[in-house]
Protein backbone atom coordinates (compact mmCIF):
# COMPACT_ATOMS: atom_id res chain seq x y z
CA UNK A 1 0.00 0.00 0.00
CA UNK A 2 1.18 3.59 -0.31
CA UNK A 3 0.46 6.77 1.71
CA UNK A 4 1.37 4.34 4.77
CA UNK A 5 2.33 7.24 7.08
CA UNK A 6 -0.65 9.16 5.89
CA UNK A 7 -3.82 9.75 8.35
CA UNK A 8 -5.75 7.43 6.48
CA UNK A 9 -2.74 5.17 5.72
CA UNK A 10 -1.56 4.29 9.61
CA UNK A 11 -4.78 3.02 10.50
CA UNK A 12 -5.39 1.31 7.00
CA UNK A 13 -1.39 -0.93 7.64
CA UNK A 14 -2.67 -1.52 11.34
CA UNK A 15 -6.69 -2.92 10.33
CA UNK A 16 -4.69 -5.04 7.10
CA UNK A 17 -1.46 -6.24 9.92
CA UNK A 18 -4.85 -7.24 12.28
CA UNK A 19 -6.76 -9.46 9.48
CA UNK A 20 -3.46 -11.30 9.01
CA UNK A 21 -2.12 -9.98 5.80
CA UNK A 22 1.20 -9.46 4.85
CA UNK A 23 2.30 -5.60 4.53
CA UNK A 24 4.41 -3.46 2.73
CA UNK A 25 4.09 0.04 3.16
CA UNK A 26 5.61 3.18 0.62
CA UNK A 27 6.68 5.82 3.50
CA UNK A 28 7.40 9.36 1.97
CA UNK A 29 8.45 11.33 4.43
CA UNK A 30 11.16 10.31 7.39
CA UNK A 31 11.31 11.08 11.31
CA UNK A 32 7.62 10.06 11.80
CA UNK A 33 8.61 8.36 15.50
CA UNK A 34 5.33 5.53 15.01
CA UNK A 35 7.59 4.02 12.28
CA UNK A 36 10.42 1.85 12.20
CA UNK A 37 12.20 2.50 8.28
CA UNK A 38 13.40 -1.47 8.76
CA UNK A 39 9.67 -2.42 9.41
CA UNK A 40 10.92 -4.44 12.19
CA UNK A 41 8.87 -4.75 14.91
CA UNK A 42 5.97 -3.33 13.57
CA UNK A 43 4.25 -6.40 11.48
CA UNK A 44 4.42 -5.18 8.41
CA UNK A 45 7.32 -3.81 6.37
CA UNK A 46 8.07 0.31 5.55
CA UNK A 47 9.41 0.66 2.12
CA UNK A 48 10.66 4.53 2.06
CA UNK A 49 10.38 5.97 -0.83
CA UNK A 50 8.35 8.40 -4.22
CA UNK A 51 5.54 7.41 -5.75
CA UNK A 52 7.52 9.54 -8.57
CA UNK A 53 10.99 7.08 -8.26
CA UNK A 54 9.75 3.37 -8.99
CA UNK A 55 13.03 2.25 -8.30
CA UNK A 56 12.20 3.29 -4.61
CA UNK A 57 9.13 0.65 -4.50
CA UNK A 58 9.58 -2.02 -7.48
CA UNK A 59 11.39 -4.11 -5.48
CA UNK A 60 8.58 -4.48 -2.70
CA UNK A 61 5.70 -5.44 -5.22
CA UNK A 62 7.46 -8.42 -6.07
CA UNK A 63 4.60 -11.07 -5.61
CA UNK A 64 2.68 -8.38 -4.28
CA UNK A 65 -1.54 -9.45 -4.74
CA UNK A 66 -3.22 -6.10 -3.93
CA UNK A 67 -2.45 -2.62 -4.17
CA UNK A 68 -4.35 0.00 -1.94
CA UNK A 69 -3.33 3.67 -3.58
CA UNK A 70 -3.67 5.90 -0.71
CA UNK A 71 -0.73 8.19 -1.38
CA UNK A 72 -1.44 11.55 -2.74
CA UNK A 73 -0.57 15.41 -2.51
CA UNK A 74 -3.98 16.47 -0.39
CA UNK A 75 -2.72 19.46 1.61
CA UNK A 76 -1.91 22.85 -0.08
CA UNK A 77 0.65 22.51 -2.75
CA UNK A 78 1.11 24.35 -6.05
CA UNK A 79 -0.86 22.62 -8.82
CA UNK A 80 2.15 21.52 -10.45
CA UNK A 81 2.84 19.73 -7.54
CA UNK A 82 -0.60 17.96 -7.20
CA UNK A 83 -0.48 16.90 -10.71
CA UNK A 84 3.16 15.20 -10.53
CA UNK A 85 1.95 13.34 -7.15
CA UNK A 86 -1.51 12.81 -7.91
CA UNK A 87 -1.64 12.00 -11.61
CA UNK A 88 2.49 11.18 -12.93
CA UNK A 89 2.82 9.22 -9.41
CA UNK A 90 -0.47 7.10 -9.90
CA UNK A 91 0.76 6.37 -13.31
CA UNK A 92 4.26 4.88 -12.43
CA UNK A 93 2.08 3.08 -9.61
CA UNK A 94 -0.11 1.37 -12.22
CA UNK A 95 2.87 0.91 -14.97
CA UNK A 96 4.92 -1.27 -12.07
CA UNK A 97 1.94 -3.02 -10.86
CA UNK A 98 1.40 -4.39 -14.62
CA UNK A 99 4.63 -5.27 -14.58
CA UNK A 100 4.51 -7.11 -11.39
CA UNK A 101 1.22 -8.85 -12.10
CA UNK A 102 -0.52 -7.18 -9.37
CA UNK A 103 -4.32 -9.01 -9.13
CA UNK A 104 -6.32 -5.67 -7.72
CA UNK A 105 -5.42 -1.69 -7.67
CA UNK A 106 -7.23 -0.46 -5.04
CA UNK A 107 -7.56 3.20 -5.87
CA UNK A 108 -8.65 5.61 -3.15
CA UNK A 109 -9.95 8.90 -5.42
CA UNK A 110 -12.13 11.72 -3.55
CA UNK A 111 -15.46 12.63 -3.64
CA UNK A 112 -14.09 16.35 -4.75
CA UNK A 113 -13.79 15.01 -7.95
CA UNK A 114 -17.49 15.34 -8.50
CA UNK A 115 -17.47 18.62 -7.56
CA UNK A 116 -19.20 21.10 -10.03
CA UNK A 117 -16.45 23.71 -8.93
CA UNK A 118 -12.88 22.39 -9.91
CA UNK A 119 -11.61 25.01 -12.26
CA UNK A 120 -9.74 26.73 -9.55
CA UNK A 121 -9.36 23.04 -6.94
CA UNK A 122 -5.79 21.58 -8.29
CA UNK A 123 -6.06 18.84 -6.12
CA UNK A 124 -9.63 17.74 -7.26
CA UNK A 125 -8.44 17.89 -11.10
CA UNK A 126 -5.66 15.45 -10.69
CA UNK A 127 -7.69 13.62 -8.96
CA UNK A 128 -9.72 13.27 -11.59
CA UNK A 129 -7.00 12.51 -14.17
CA UNK A 130 -5.68 9.84 -11.90
CA UNK A 131 -9.15 8.28 -11.49
CA UNK A 132 -9.27 8.58 -15.60
CA UNK A 133 -5.39 6.72 -15.69
CA UNK A 134 -7.00 3.89 -13.22
CA UNK A 135 -10.09 3.15 -14.77
CA UNK A 136 -8.39 3.01 -18.54
CA UNK A 137 -5.39 0.92 -16.52
CA UNK A 138 -6.86 -2.81 -17.68
CA UNK A 139 -6.45 -3.80 -14.33
CA UNK A 140 -8.81 -5.35 -12.13
CA UNK A 141 -9.84 -2.01 -10.15
CA UNK A 142 -11.85 -0.48 -7.52
CA UNK A 143 -11.99 3.27 -6.90
CA UNK A 144 -13.53 4.65 -3.65
CA UNK A 145 -14.58 8.10 -3.84
CA UNK A 146 -14.15 9.28 0.24
CA UNK A 147 -16.36 11.85 1.79
CA UNK A 148 -15.09 14.18 4.24
CA UNK A 149 -12.99 11.22 6.49
CA UNK A 150 -13.21 12.43 10.16
CA UNK A 151 -11.09 10.59 13.07
CA UNK A 152 -8.35 12.04 15.53
CA UNK A 153 -6.16 14.48 13.69
CA UNK A 154 -7.95 14.50 10.36
CA UNK A 155 -6.89 17.30 8.48
CA UNK A 156 -9.99 18.52 7.64
CA UNK A 157 -11.56 18.47 10.47
CA UNK A 158 -8.76 20.21 12.14
CA UNK A 159 -9.28 22.80 9.78
CA UNK A 160 -12.86 23.18 10.17
CA UNK A 161 -12.57 23.02 14.01
CA UNK A 162 -10.16 26.37 13.29
CA UNK A 163 -13.63 28.28 12.37
CA UNK A 164 -15.88 26.48 14.53
CA UNK A 165 -13.80 27.35 17.57
CA UNK A 166 -14.67 30.87 16.42
CA UNK A 167 -16.94 33.29 19.03
CA UNK A 168 -18.84 33.87 15.52
CA UNK A 169 -18.61 30.79 12.95
CA UNK A 170 -17.88 32.08 9.39
CA UNK A 171 -19.89 30.15 6.84
CA UNK A 172 -18.23 30.52 3.17
CA UNK A 173 -21.42 30.96 1.41
CA UNK A 174 -25.27 30.24 2.44
CA UNK A 175 -24.02 26.76 3.97
CA UNK A 176 -26.11 25.10 2.85
CA UNK A 177 -23.95 22.42 0.33
CA UNK A 178 -24.27 18.84 1.93
CA UNK A 179 -21.88 16.44 3.39
CA UNK A 180 -21.33 13.44 4.39
CA UNK A 181 -18.50 12.73 6.85
CA UNK A 182 -17.15 9.86 7.45
CA UNK A 183 -15.73 8.27 10.02
CA UNK A 184 -11.87 7.32 9.40
CA UNK A 185 -12.09 3.77 10.80
CA UNK A 186 -15.36 2.63 8.99
CA UNK A 187 -13.34 4.18 5.52
CA UNK A 188 -10.62 2.36 6.53
CA UNK A 189 -12.53 -0.72 6.62
CA UNK A 190 -14.49 -0.53 3.45
CA UNK A 191 -10.82 -0.37 1.89
CA UNK A 192 -9.89 -3.31 3.28
CA UNK A 193 -13.08 -5.02 1.75
CA UNK A 194 -12.15 -3.82 -1.48
CA UNK A 195 -9.15 -5.16 -1.37
CA UNK A 196 -10.37 -8.87 0.19
CA UNK A 197 -13.52 -9.60 -2.09
CA UNK A 198 -13.25 -10.85 -5.88
CA UNK A 199 -16.46 -8.52 -6.71
CA UNK A 200 -15.65 -6.61 -9.41
CA UNK A 201 -17.17 -3.00 -9.35
CA UNK A 202 -16.61 -1.01 -12.99
CA UNK A 203 -17.86 2.36 -11.96
CA UNK A 204 -16.28 4.25 -9.05
CA UNK A 205 -17.78 3.99 -5.62
CA UNK A 206 -18.58 6.60 -3.18
CA UNK A 207 -17.86 6.17 0.11
CA UNK A 208 -19.72 8.46 2.90
CA UNK A 209 -21.03 7.94 6.11
CA UNK A 210 -24.40 7.27 7.56
CA UNK A 211 -25.83 10.84 7.84
CA UNK A 212 -25.74 13.79 5.54
CA UNK A 213 -26.02 17.54 6.68
CA UNK A 214 -25.06 21.03 5.71
CA UNK A 215 -22.33 22.14 5.97
CA UNK A 216 -23.28 24.76 8.01
CA UNK A 217 -24.96 22.18 10.44
CA UNK A 218 -21.47 19.76 10.24
CA UNK A 219 -19.83 22.97 11.41
CA UNK A 220 -22.49 23.06 14.47
CA UNK A 221 -21.48 19.61 15.41
CA UNK A 222 -17.95 20.50 15.73
CA UNK A 223 -18.92 23.58 17.98
CA UNK A 224 -20.89 21.43 19.75
CA UNK A 225 -18.87 18.63 20.30
CA UNK A 226 -16.37 21.03 21.63
CA UNK A 227 -18.59 22.10 24.46
CA UNK A 228 -19.32 25.58 22.53
CA UNK A 229 -23.11 24.85 22.27
CA UNK A 230 -24.90 28.33 21.34
CA UNK A 231 -22.55 29.54 18.60
CA UNK A 232 -23.82 31.96 16.05
CA UNK A 233 -22.55 31.87 12.10
CA UNK A 234 -22.19 34.40 9.82
CA UNK A 235 -22.74 33.95 6.45
CA UNK A 236 -19.73 35.83 3.98
CA UNK A 237 -20.74 35.76 0.71
CA UNK A 238 -18.59 33.76 -1.84
CA UNK A 239 -18.53 36.45 -4.43
CA UNK A 240 -16.69 38.52 -1.23
CA UNK A 241 -14.08 36.08 -0.20
CA UNK A 242 -13.18 34.66 -3.84
CA UNK A 243 -11.55 37.48 -5.35
CA UNK A 244 -9.20 38.20 -2.72
CA UNK A 245 -8.11 34.91 -2.33
CA UNK A 246 -7.48 34.78 -6.22
CA UNK A 247 -5.34 37.67 -6.11
CA UNK A 248 -3.73 36.59 -2.44
CA UNK A 249 -2.96 33.07 -4.36
CA UNK A 250 -1.64 34.50 -7.27
CA UNK A 251 1.13 37.01 -4.96
CA UNK A 252 1.47 34.89 -1.91
CA UNK A 253 0.31 31.40 -2.29
CA UNK A 254 2.50 30.19 0.44
CA UNK A 255 1.18 32.44 3.28
CA UNK A 256 -2.39 32.23 2.16
CA UNK A 257 -4.73 30.72 5.01
CA UNK A 258 -6.98 29.03 2.60
CA UNK A 259 -7.24 28.28 -0.94
CA UNK A 260 -10.17 29.03 -3.63
CA UNK A 261 -10.16 25.12 -3.95
CA UNK A 262 -10.70 24.45 -0.60
CA UNK A 263 -13.46 26.69 -0.57
CA UNK A 264 -15.39 23.78 -2.87
CA UNK A 265 -16.67 22.26 0.31
CA UNK A 266 -18.78 24.69 1.00
CA UNK A 267 -19.91 25.35 -2.53
CA UNK A 268 -20.60 21.93 -3.49
CA UNK A 269 -22.56 18.94 -2.26
CA UNK A 270 -19.82 15.82 -1.25
CA UNK A 271 -22.04 13.12 -0.53
CA UNK A 272 -22.44 9.27 -1.57
CA UNK A 273 -23.27 6.07 -0.36
CA UNK A 274 -21.40 2.57 -1.25
CA UNK A 275 -23.77 0.37 -3.86
CA UNK A 276 -25.87 -2.16 -2.02
CA UNK A 277 -23.84 -5.25 -3.30
CA UNK A 278 -20.92 -4.01 -1.09
CA UNK A 279 -19.91 -6.58 1.81
CA UNK A 280 -22.47 -5.42 4.03
CA UNK A 281 -20.05 -5.87 7.43
CA UNK A 282 -17.68 -2.67 5.65
CA UNK A 283 -20.68 -0.32 5.28
CA UNK A 284 -19.81 2.91 7.28
CA UNK A 285 -21.85 3.11 10.70
CA UNK A 286 -20.42 5.66 12.58
CA UNK A 287 -22.95 8.55 12.97
CA UNK A 288 -21.45 12.49 12.65
CA UNK A 289 -21.92 12.74 16.84
CA UNK A 290 -20.26 9.78 17.26
CA UNK A 291 -17.05 10.10 15.16
CA UNK A 292 -16.79 13.74 16.78
CA UNK A 293 -16.97 12.23 20.05
CA UNK A 294 -14.05 9.51 19.34
CA UNK A 295 -11.98 11.63 17.76
CA UNK A 296 -11.83 14.71 20.09
CA UNK A 297 -11.65 11.76 23.18
CA UNK A 298 -8.96 10.24 21.16
CA UNK A 299 -6.26 13.29 20.10
N1 LIG B 1 -8.69 12.96 4.58
C1 LIG B 1 -9.77 13.15 3.84
O1 LIG B 1 -10.75 13.79 4.29
C2 LIG B 1 -9.88 12.53 2.47
C3 LIG B 1 -11.10 12.63 1.80
C4 LIG B 1 -11.22 12.05 0.54
C5 LIG B 1 -10.16 11.38 -0.02
N2 LIG B 1 -8.97 11.31 0.66
C6 LIG B 1 -7.87 10.57 0.02
O2 LIG B 1 -7.44 9.57 0.95
C7 LIG B 1 -6.06 9.32 0.75
C8 LIG B 1 -5.34 9.45 2.10
O3 LIG B 1 -5.51 10.80 2.54
P1 LIG B 1 -4.98 11.29 3.96
O4 LIG B 1 -6.03 12.15 4.56
O5 LIG B 1 -4.44 10.15 4.73
O6 LIG B 1 -3.80 12.25 3.49
P2 LIG B 1 -2.36 12.45 4.12
O7 LIG B 1 -2.39 12.36 5.61
O8 LIG B 1 -1.82 13.70 3.49
O9 LIG B 1 -1.56 11.18 3.59
C9 LIG B 1 -1.10 11.11 2.27
C10 LIG B 1 0.22 10.37 2.29
O10 LIG B 1 0.74 10.36 0.95
C11 LIG B 1 2.14 10.54 1.03
N3 LIG B 1 2.73 11.10 -0.17
C12 LIG B 1 2.61 12.36 -0.65
N4 LIG B 1 3.40 12.53 -1.71
C13 LIG B 1 4.04 11.34 -1.92
C14 LIG B 1 5.00 10.89 -2.85
N5 LIG B 1 5.50 11.70 -3.80
N6 LIG B 1 5.45 9.63 -2.76
C15 LIG B 1 4.98 8.78 -1.81
N7 LIG B 1 4.07 9.15 -0.88
C16 LIG B 1 3.62 10.43 -0.94
C17 LIG B 1 2.31 11.52 2.18
O11 LIG B 1 3.63 11.46 2.66
P3 LIG B 1 4.42 12.82 3.05
O12 LIG B 1 3.50 13.58 3.96
O13 LIG B 1 5.65 12.34 3.69
O14 LIG B 1 4.66 13.52 1.74
C18 LIG B 1 1.27 11.05 3.17
O15 LIG B 1 1.80 10.12 4.08
C19 LIG B 1 -5.58 10.30 -0.30
O16 LIG B 1 -5.56 9.66 -1.55
C20 LIG B 1 -6.64 11.38 -0.30
O17 LIG B 1 -6.73 12.03 -1.55
C21 LIG B 1 -8.80 11.86 1.89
Amino acid sequence: MTGAAGFVGRRLVARLVAAGHEVAGLVHGTGRPALDPDGEGTGWQAVMGDLLIPRDYEPALEGVDTVIHAAAATGKATPEHHWRVNVEGTAHLLDAARRHNVRRVVHVSSIAVRFRHTKRYPYAQAKQEAERLVLASGLDTVVLRPTIIVGPGAPVLQALERLARLPIIPVFGDGRAKVQPVFVEDAVGAMVAAAETDRRWTAPLDLGGPERLTIEAFLRAIARARGHVRRRTVHLPLSLVIPPLIVGEAVAFRFMPLTVGQLATFRCDGIGDLPPDFPPDAVPRTGVAQMLERSIADE
